[in-house]
């Protein structure tokens, strides 16, 4: 690691790209002094978007044998891939399911003595201790070096979950449902589209699909154990992914403290429109990088309370927008143990109450 705060992210896909945006944007106010990122590889049709993020302020690194390919497409390297992760303060993994778990093994152990802190993405289950921003930031302690950022629809069902079933650090939450309707494929990927409604099969024996388990181990990490399953399947639709969720408590609730605990919290931003494409549409023309960086969007039309204590709706995930806040402020906690709370003041304005 060498003097100043360096933050070198691996990966300019989905939610690489616009993560690497922000951190250049709001360099100053994170007290980031260089942001460093990786590309994998040498393709023609990336080079207006590396070219974008190096204007932004980025410098990019290249493994040895790809610099000349990458010269050749007009593209000049200013760090050999290993060097860029020795010389950081902070590295931000996000490559696809399993990559994390393999850099771990190759390059980041070997530098875990002079990095601050090592973070992967929803795929890279057993990467270091699961973490939300608002939902577990109690349970990340200084020895937590290397953390994994949940996925974006975990997250979604940890904030409805924290909202309507956690009350004074008490779990209330009788049985949680969840349905997560996801989209084939991003609108920046041309692999993986359906070509109709396709279901998924539930994998864990106990709860359904990885994004129950998921927020089971996340909440395990604040000594809490929840009743919640989950299902998944994918619609031929490249906007945003849905949540139908069905909230047994313990205790009783009416549909109007529902809809005031979500129009009150800050991570939830509330929608009257119940049609993804204009939440969506209303992200891209207020959001940074067209990305909404609240953990969820809950449609207030449809929330339905049955026998006083049963809280039944839809919402919308802003899917890489909710992974990403949480990558920055675990980023800021390394560097700045103490302060990073008011560092992260400037991304403020992209946590919009209503859409
Ligand atoms: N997409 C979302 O909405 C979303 C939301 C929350 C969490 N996540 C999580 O974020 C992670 C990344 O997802 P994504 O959607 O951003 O994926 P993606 O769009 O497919 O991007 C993956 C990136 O990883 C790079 N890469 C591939 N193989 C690599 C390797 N062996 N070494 C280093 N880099 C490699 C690719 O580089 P090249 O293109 O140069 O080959 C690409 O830039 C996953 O864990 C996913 O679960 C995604």
């Amino acid at each position: 690691m060498t003097d100043g705060n360096i933050v070198h992210v691996v990966g300019t896909g989905t939610i690489g790209e616009p993560l690497i945006g922000l951190l250049c944007d709001a360099k100053k106010d994170l007290g980031i002094d260089e942001v460093t990122f990786y590309k994998h590889t040498t393709n023609i049709l990336d080079r207006p978007k590396i070219k974008g993020l190096i204007n932004r302020g980025a410098n990019l690194a290249v493994s040895d044998d790809k610099v000349k390919d990458f010269q050749d497409i007009g593209l000049e390297p200013l760090y050999e891939a290993e060097e860029a992760i020795k010389r950081a303060s902070v590295v931000i993994d996000c490559t696809p399911k399993g990559t994390g778990l393999m850099n771990k093994e190759k390059y980041y152990l070997k530098y875990k003595k002079t990095i601050k802190g090592f973070l992967a993405q929803g795929s890279e289950f057993g990467f270091g201790k699961m973490y939300a921003v608002g939902i577990n930031d109690t349970a990340i302690t200084p020895k937590d070096q290397f953390i994994h950022v949940v996925s974006c629809n975990t997250h979604n069902i940890a904030v409805l979950i924290k909202t309507l079933a956690i009350e004074k650090q008490k779990n209330l939450l009788k049985e949680g449902k969840f349905l997560c309707i996801r989209r084939a494929n991003d609108i920046s990927q041309v692999k993986s589209y359906v070509p109709s409604p396709e279901v998924g099969v539930h994998k864990d024996q106990q709860m359904g699909t990885h994004h129950a388990r998921d927020v089971y181990h996340l909440y395990e990490t604040l000594g809490m154990k929840l009743n919640v399953f989950s299902s998944a399947l994918k619609l031929n639709t490249q906007y945003m992914h849905s949540i139908w969720y069905d909230i047994k408590l313990d205790s009783k609730i009416t549909k109007e403290e529902v809809i005031d605990r979500y129009n009150k919290d800050p991570r939830i931003a509330v929608t009257q429109k119940q049609a993804a494409n204009l939440v969506f549409s209303y992200g891209r023309d207020h959001g940074h990088y067209g990305r909404i960086l609240n953990q969820t969007v809950a449609v207030l039309p449809s929330v339905h309370v049955i026998n006083d204590n049963e809280v039944i709706g839809f919402c919308f995930t802003p899917q890489d927008g909710n992974s990403i806040l949480s990558s920055i402020t675990a980023a800021e906690r390394f560097m700045y143990p103490d302060t990073y709370e008011d560092n992260l003041r400037c991304l403020g304005a992209f946590l919009l109450q209503e859409v």
